[in-house]
């Protein structure tokens, strides 16, 4: 029996290629600034991103949490989606990091508008408000099925932040598969957010690491909080050079990623115990099922493919790239047989 692990796009392993690099990478210590392979992811990811400077970090929770300590002061509000990342699966570290709180929205598959946005900042000179200092957009949306944000969209909320002294951070852990699919260039990214982060263990199958991308100023203070989250590494340059080799060679192959999860959102959607297929625009597919969720993984895990359960009666599937076109053509006949 095929085994097909569908659970995340985190359970990738390194390739032969990426293992050359890793194993022939030059290192010395990060914390004091001398992993010169390091130092080249970090310069690589922020000129991608039209942005000045960048920090490795063992990953996108850290990234992310540390953008929040950087551009909020304890007592502040931020405001996301009710999906984000950063409010569900950060295990409440906005308000343990940043002793900060969350005004969360309710946007279309986790997208949220200025129009939404800016009702909800409050008045800063009204003592019962905690001050709102930050938006925070994640693209692609996890939870809403890897839906994407493009830069028109963008664009409006960064303007508003701009307007009302905001701070705008990007979720970016999926960036690479939102630009896939909008094909917009990330270099013009820069300009929009204060903070991004750019995961490398998602699509871009490396073993570990995430970058948070920022200006000069604020990169030297996230080093300082990197390092009281105890994330500062020594000869980290092992991990960057996987970081390196999955951007020179593995963004250009999300779109085959996104092309599996196209064909099982078809053969989903002519499933009779399928309710509804949400719309699969890159690698994550959302189905809601007839019966509980749990009962079902239980028939697909009989037949070797994992997956996840997201609600009751919801499962993710998320293509990678250790989920090959046969794969693909396996878990098509066996959801038929289901
Ligand atoms: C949207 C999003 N942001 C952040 C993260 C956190 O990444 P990590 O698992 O590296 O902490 C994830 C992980 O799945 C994610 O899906």
């Amino acid at each position: 029996m095929m085994t097909v692990d569908l659970r995340s796009d985190t359970v990738t392993k390194p390739t032969p290629g990426m293992l050359e690099a890793m194993w022939s990478a030059r290192v010395g210590d990060d914390v004091f600034g001398e992993d010169e392979t390091v130092n080249a992811l970090e310069a690589k990811a922020a000129a991608m991103f039209g942005m000045e400077a960048g920090l490795f970090c063992p990953s996108g929770t850290m990234t992310n949490q540390i953008a929040i300590k950087c551009f909020t002061q304890p007592l502040d509000e931020l405001i996301a989606d009710q999906r984000s990342h950063v409010y569900r699966y950060e295990g409440g570290g906005i308000a343990f990091n940043s002793a900060v709180s969350t005004r969360l929205l309710d946007g279309d598959r986790g997208r949220i508008t200025a129009e939404m946005i800016e009702p909800e900042i409050n008045d800063i000179n009204n003592v019962h408000y905690p001050r709102t200092s930050l938006v925070v957009l994640e693209n692609t949306v996890n939870k809403g099925g890897g839906s994407c944000y493009t830069l028109e969209d963008i664009k409006p909320i960064a303007t508003l932040c701009k307007q009302k002294g905001l701070k705008l951070h990007l979720d970016g852990a999926r960036i690479f598969n939102a630009l896939a699919h909008t094909g917009d260039p990330a270099i013009a990214y820069g300009q929009y957010f204060d903070g991004i982060s750019v995961c490398l263990s998602k699509g871009l199958g490396a073993p570990v690491g995430s970058v948070l991308l920022a200006d000069k100023d604020t990169i030297k203070y996230a080093r300082r909080v990197r390092k009281v989250l105890g994330g500062g590494m020594r000869q980290a340059g092992f991990l960057a050079a996987a970081g390196i080799y999955a951007l020179d060679h593995h963004v250009h192959r999300l779109t085959v990623d996104h092309a599996h999860a196209q064909i099982l959102a078809e053969a989903l959607s002519n499933q009779s115990w399928v309710e509804q297929v949400l719309p699969a625009d890159t690698n994550i597919v959302l189905f809601d099922t007839v019966q509980p969720a749990k009962e079902v993984l239980q028939k697909l895990s009989e037949k070797g493919i994992k997956a996840n359960a997201t609600d009751a009666h919801r499962i993710r599937f998320v293509t990678h790239l250790d989920v090959h076109p046969e794969q693909v053509e396996y878990v098509v006949k066996a959801l038929k047989e289901l």
